[in-house]
């Protein structure tokens, strides 16, 4: 059994907590020995009694960081931070698991690797059937897509549903929904529920009838998409060309829409550009837009990460860390996602290191004092690793 350390958070605005208390308690009674660093639960809503009633010790920081397995929500690399000092204060031979962008900042892996230590970044988990109990970026980004309409509809000078009132009556509000995987998906059945009419499109043709499912209208578009789907359900990379014609085409659709919602991805890229100023400049004052890809570069030109922009009348959020802003819901499905990854990994007598199963191919990116995911290796101009295998054998499953 192993003694797992939960530290407090470090980087800005940073409120959610790896291991809420009652994942302590589940970790407990599987034999492992919870440390958790005083007043680490608190931003997140789960005061250190909690967690000292569920079997957990609440100690120092300097006390959870000797422990064998390291939890953090951001691990070194992740988030603003001094990285060398974050890494320094990690014990050599010690396994830290958490969010760690190793693609965004793959010289912290390697700093990471130089200090002996066993890293896992569990948002390079492979989208496959069995590793959906551990899938961090679905749970956070289902908690994003629902907070990215409420946070565009707090700034709207107009309410979502229909009124009708002896003064008249109000029509709902038009929400356009571009990217429908799991934020935007989500985004699409909150914007419904708030009364507003929903409209949504996507790249991936398998995306319209999901769109359809939560009560959104699919645009359709007359782009030739055959080509779209990538590997795992995400999306491919397509032309520049590609994106010229859908922005004309999109054009329209978000000029005439009170709120945009904007979350296309494309794993390993940029987030693509689908709002260009043009566009924007076409929408009527008072609207609002929501670019929940601003920390991947954002989906439309003029975001700025973390800012509220106004052009043209036209506001433009570009909010980085929407479940951070619901922290205590963020953290409760974080810790079960990593709850569930710990487990996987952690056997009677500690880690069990099965480098052929994907879900550890996967997240490994650093071991034995070596960068050894073969992504992260390709970024730092490093040869590849022979002894690493690939997760795309494995069927997936998003639905
Ligand atoms: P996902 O991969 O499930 O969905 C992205 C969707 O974008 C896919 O369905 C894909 O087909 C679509 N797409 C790609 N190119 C497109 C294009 N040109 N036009 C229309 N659709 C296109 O990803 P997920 O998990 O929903 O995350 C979406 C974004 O939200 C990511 O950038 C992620 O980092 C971000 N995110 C942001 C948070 C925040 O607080 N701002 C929190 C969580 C996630």
């Amino acid at each position: 059994m192993s003694t797992i350390g939960v530290t407090a958070e470090t980087a800005p605005g940073e409120s959610r907590v790896a291991v809420i208390p009652q994942e302590a308690e589940a970790l407990a009674r599987q034999g492992h020995e919870i440390l958790v660093q005083m007043g680490a639960g608190s931003p997140a809503g789960f005061p250190d009694e909690d967690y000292a009633a569920r079997g957990a010790r609440v100690v120092s920081r300097a006390e959870v960081l000797r422990a064998e397995v390291v939890v953090q929500v951001r691990t070194p690399g992740a988030g603003a931070g001094d990285v060398a000092r974050l890494v320094a204060e990690l014990a050599p031979g010690a396994v830290v698991v958490g969010l760690g962008d190793p693609l965004g900042n793959p010289k912290a892996a390697q700093q990471l690797a130089d200090r002996g230590v066993t890293s896992f970044a569990l948002e390079m988990l492979p989208r496959i059937t069995r590793a959906q109990a551990m899938d961090v970026l679905s749970s956070q980004a289902a908690i994003a897509g629902y907070k990215a309409v409420l946070v565009g509809a707090a700034e709207l000078n107009k309410i979502l549903p229909m009124l009708s009132t002896a003064a008249g009556t109000l029509p709902p509000a038009r929400i356009l929904v571009v990217g429908a995987g799991v934020a935007g998906l989500s985004a699409i059945a909150t914007a419904r529920r708030l009364g507003g009419v929903v409209q949504a499109y996507d790249v991936r043709p398998e995306s319209r009838e999901q769109v359809q499912s939560v009560g959104a209208t699919f645009v359709e578009l007359a782009l030739d998409t055959s080509a779209a789907e990538g590997t795992g359900g995400y999306a491919a990379a397509m032309s520049e060309d590609f994106y010229r014609r859908q922005q004309e085409l999109l054009a329209s659709v978000v000029a005439g829409s009170d709120i945009v919602i904007t979350t296309a991805q494309v794993p390993g890229k940029p987030a693509p550009k689908l709002l260009s100023v043009e566009m924007v400049a076409g929408m009527a004052p008072g609207s609002v837009i929501v670019d929940v890809a601003a920390a991947a570069g954002g989906n439309c030109e003029l975001s700025r990460p973390d800012e509220a922009v106004t052009v043209g009348g036209v506001r433009i959020l570009a909010p980085t860390n929407l479940p951070a802003t619901v922290a205590t819901h963020a953290s409760r499905l974080l810790a079960k996602n990593i709850g569930n990854f710990l487990r996987h990994i952690l056997g009677g007598d500690g880690l069990v290191l099965d480098r052929a199963d994907p879900i550890v191919a996967g997240s490994l990116i650093t071991h034995d004092g070596a960068v050894v995911h073969p992504a992260v290796r390709e970024l730092l101009g490093l040869p590849a690793d022979g002894s690493a295998t690939s997760a795309s054998s494995e069927g997936t499953d998003r639905s």
